[in-house]
C-alpha cells in the first residue's frame, strides 16, 4: 500500500507589477487605503498570458525529470479559465504531452486549490502514479476597473504541485471541504443570464462583491474549517508548523490567526507582492516558502482557502 504526498511545487507569475500607486492614477483610491484595509501594495497583471499559458509554465516546472506519460490526472483549480470549454487543464496536458492523464478544471474559487488538492489525493490509486494540482488565474480579465471596491485587492498568477502515490505513510490526513451556497450573491465573477431569441453574444459579467460580507464569513468559517479539520486528524492547532490560508486580505488572516490564538509568524503571507490571486494563492505561497527552504518535507502544513460559493476549505498535509 502507498500512499499520495506532495512531492514537488512550483509557481508562475506574469512580469507586469501594478503597484497602488499604478491604480491611483485611473482611480480614486490611494496606496494608503489599499494597504491600511488590505495588506496588498501591488499585483502582477497579465497582458499577453491567459490562464493556461499560466498553468502550462507551472506544469512544466513540475514535470521536469518526470515523464509526462506517467501523470495520470490534471485539475487545474480556476475561476477564470480560458474558455468554458475546453478545460484549461486540457490545454496543460497538451503542453506537456501527459497523454494518460485525465484532465478537468474545478470550480471553487478561491478555495479551488485546497478542494482539487483533495479530489486529486482520493482519485490518485495507482501506486507510482502522479498527479498535477494546479491554482491558475487571470483575474484581471474579470475585473472592472472603473469599480475600486474590487479592482484593487485581484492579481494573476499560478501555482502548483506534483503528487506522487509512494509515500509509506499517509501524508494528506484530514481535509474539511464547506460550502454555503445560501450566500452565493455576495461574491461572484463571470455571472451570465439567459438571452432573448436571438440575443447577442453577451461578454463576462466583472466582480460584484459584498466585502463586509465576505470578511465576516471567512473570520469566522475560516477558524471553523481549520479546527474541523485538526480534530478529524487528532492533531493540536500547536502541532502546526504552518497555516497557508487563502490570500485575500492581510487583515482577515490576523483576525484568524488572533481567533485560534495563534502567533501571526505561523501565518506567513506574500498578499503585499501579488494581491488576491483566489485559487492559486496558497500554492503561489507554498512554493515560494519552499524555494526559500521556509517549507520542508516533514513540516505539517494547514492550507486553507475560502470565496466564492461561497466556500470554505481546510486540508492537513505532511510536507
Ligand atoms: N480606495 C479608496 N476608498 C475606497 C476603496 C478604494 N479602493 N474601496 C472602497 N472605498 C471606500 C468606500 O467607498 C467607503 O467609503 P464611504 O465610507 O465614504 O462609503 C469606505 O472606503 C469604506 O468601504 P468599506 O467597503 O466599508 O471598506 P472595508 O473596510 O469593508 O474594506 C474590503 C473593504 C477591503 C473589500 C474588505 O471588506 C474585505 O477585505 N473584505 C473581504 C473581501 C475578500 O476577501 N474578497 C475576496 C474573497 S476571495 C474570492 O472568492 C475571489
Amino acid at each position: 500500500m502507498t500512499y499520495a504526498r506532495i512531492a514537488k511545487s512550483s509557481r508562475y507569475l506574469p512580469e507586469f507589477a501594478v503597484s497602488n500607486d499604478d491604480l491611483s492614477q485611473i482611480m480614486e483610491t490611494s496606496d494608503e487605503w489599499i494597504k491600511t484595509r488590505t495588506g496588498i501594495s501591488s499585483r502582477r497583471i497579465s497582458q499577453q498570458e491567459n490562464t493556461s499559458d499560466l498553468a502550462i509554465q507551472v506544469a512544466k516546472q513540475l514535470l521536469a525529470g518526470e515523464d509526462p506519460a506517467g501523470v495520470d490526472l490534471i485539475i487545474v483549480a480556476t475561476m477564470s479559465p480560458d474558455a468554458y470549454t475546453p478545460a484549461t487543464a486540457a490545454l496543460v496536458q497538451a503542453a506537456v504531452g501527459a497523454e494518460n492523464a485525465a484532465c478537468f478544471d474545478l470550480s471553487a474559487a478561491c478555495s479551488g486549490f485546497v478542494y482539487a488538492l483533495d479530489v486529486a489525493e482520493k482519485m490518485l490509486r495507482r501506486p507510482g502514479g502522479m498527479a498535477l494540482v494546479i491554482g491558475a488565474e487571470t483575474l484581471s480579465k474579470l475585473v472592472d476597473w472603473q469599480d475600486r471596491t474590487t479592482a484593487v485587492l485581484f492579481g494573476d498568477g499560478a501555482g502548483g504541485v506534483l503528487i506522487k502515490n509512494d509515500a509509506l505513510e499517509p501524508h494528506f490526513l484530514a481535509s474539511q471541504l464547506k460550502s454555503y451556497g445560501h450566500l452565493a450573491k455576495f461574491l461572484s465573477a463571470g455571472q451570465t443570464s439567459p438571452q432573448p431569441f436571438p440575443g447577442p453574444v453577451t461578454g463576462l459579467a466583472p466582480f460584484k462583491m459584498n466585502g463586509r460580507e465576505v470578511y465576516k464569513f471567512a473570520t469566522h468559517k475560516v477558524p471553523e474549517v481549520i479546527t474541523a479539520c485538526l480534530e478529524e486528524a487528532g492533531v493540536g492547532l500547536a502541532e502546526v508548523d504552518l497555516f497557508l490560508l487563502h490570500q485575500a486580505n492581510y487583515r482577515i488572516i490576523k483576525q484568524v490567526a488572533r481567533r485560534l490564538d495563534l502567533p501571526e509568524e505561523k501565518f506567513p503571507c506574500n498578499i503585499a507582492e501579488y494581491g488576491n490571486t483566489s485559487a492559486a494563492s496558497e500554492a503561489i505561497l507554498l512554493a515560494g516558502l519552499a524555494e526559500e527552504g521556509k517549507a520542508q518535507a516533514g513540516d505539517l502544513v494547514v492550507l486553507a482557502g475560502f470565496g466564492g460559493g461561497l466556500t470554505a476549505a481546510a486540508q492537513l498535509v505532511r510536507l
